[in-house]
């Protein structure tokens, strides 16, 4: 488990600089008590999946992808365009972000007029890199620049596809209103890649041979355990980062903690510095579980018999 040895008043002035999350409504007297809590959008773009979220107030936005587009059964662009309005619809005025398809820089500006229009609440999410992966000749600065562009344009961006903190400062310092660290790809990547070697850092084999003689673990070793592994913090440690670069500069860019796995994952961005948790409805489904919770609501439940209720 991620647990940052401490949170600098850099920080905490920073979240004076960004939007409240839970205003008092005009003429209720009891102030929220969390009103910089970081908001909760769901990273999905079926419909189905999050109207009652919605509905309830538990989201206030949304982040979508080519990927969830076509999960939520897109057969065409115009399909797509057309599923990417009705969701600008429904979490109106909530930001709905809708990512680029084009991959050079004029088509990408033009592409994000076209879905800028989808609805007043639409967000812009344009790839940090990854260009050359798809074309060896393509310009590795188009990203930053059509970033640059919208920002010029007054429109939002959602730096996507974030790995690093050196992407998130040059993704902000281009204009983005938001960038988006993938936590949870880094954790599987980390999975994928863990090997049982035998030594610190690949965790759990560590835990196993530093047991003292009566087999206990070594108690600075445990957290390894919990969270899977050092090595699997790495999204939480990059959260930790960022929101130290954007607190040391008071950058308002809010940092959209995206690609969750689980609810460890979930509590390890709230202490590093998150803005905003873009959660896959899988997740957000857990959120309110624990297998104590569940006992105990059996035990009050089956208790509150005694007297007829
Ligand atoms: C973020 O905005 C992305 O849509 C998303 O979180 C990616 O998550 P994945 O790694 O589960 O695809």
């Amino acid at each position: 488990m991620f647990t940052p040895a401490f949170t600098s008043a850099a920080m905490l002035d920073r979240k004076n600089l960004m939007p409240v999350v839970n205003p008092d409504k005009a003429g209720n007297p009891l102030h929220h008590p969390a009103p910089k809590a970081p908001r909760i959008f769901a990273d999905t773009a079926t419909r189905s999946e999050i109207e009652p979220l919605f509905k309830a107030g538990i989201i206030n936005g949304l982040t979508t992808n080519p990927s969830l587009l076509k999960k939520a059964g897109a057969k065409s662009w115009d399909h797509a365009k057309e599923i990417m309005k009705d969701l600008c619809n429904l979490l109106r005025p909530f930001p709905v972000s809708l990512e680029l398809t084009e991959l050079d820089e004029e088509k990408m500006v033009r592409q994000a007029d076209e879905l800028a229009v989808l609805g007043d609440n639409s967000v812009i999410k344009v790839p940090i890199g990854g260009y050359r992966a798809i074309n060896s000749a393509a310009d590795p600065f188009t990203g930053l620049k059509v970033i640059r562009r919208l920002w010029e344009k007054g429109i939002k961006v959602n730096t996507t596809l974030i790995f690093n903190s050196t992407q998130a400062f040059w993704a902000a310092n281009a204009g983005a209103t938001y960038v988006s660290p993938f936590l949870g790809r880094l954790a599987d990547y980390a999975y994928k890649h863990d090997t049982p070697e035998r030594k610190p850092g690949n965790s759990l084999y560590w835990v196993e041979d530093h047991k003292n003689a009566k087999g206990d673990q070594i108690m600075h070793n445990t957290e390894y355990v919990a969270s899977g592994g050092a090595v699997k913090d790495a999204g939480a440690r990059l959260i930790f980062e960022i929101a130290t670069v954007f607190a040391n500069y008071q950058i308002k860019t809010e940092i959209l903690a995206a690609s969750f796995r689980n609810q460890v994952q979930l509590t390890e961005c709230l202490l590093a510095g998150a803005d905003i948790l873009t959660v896959p409805a899988s997740v957000l489904a857990t959120v309110a579980d624990h297998p104590l919770s569940d006992e105990g609501m059996k035990a009050f439940v089956e208790d509150s018999k005694a007297f007829g209720k």
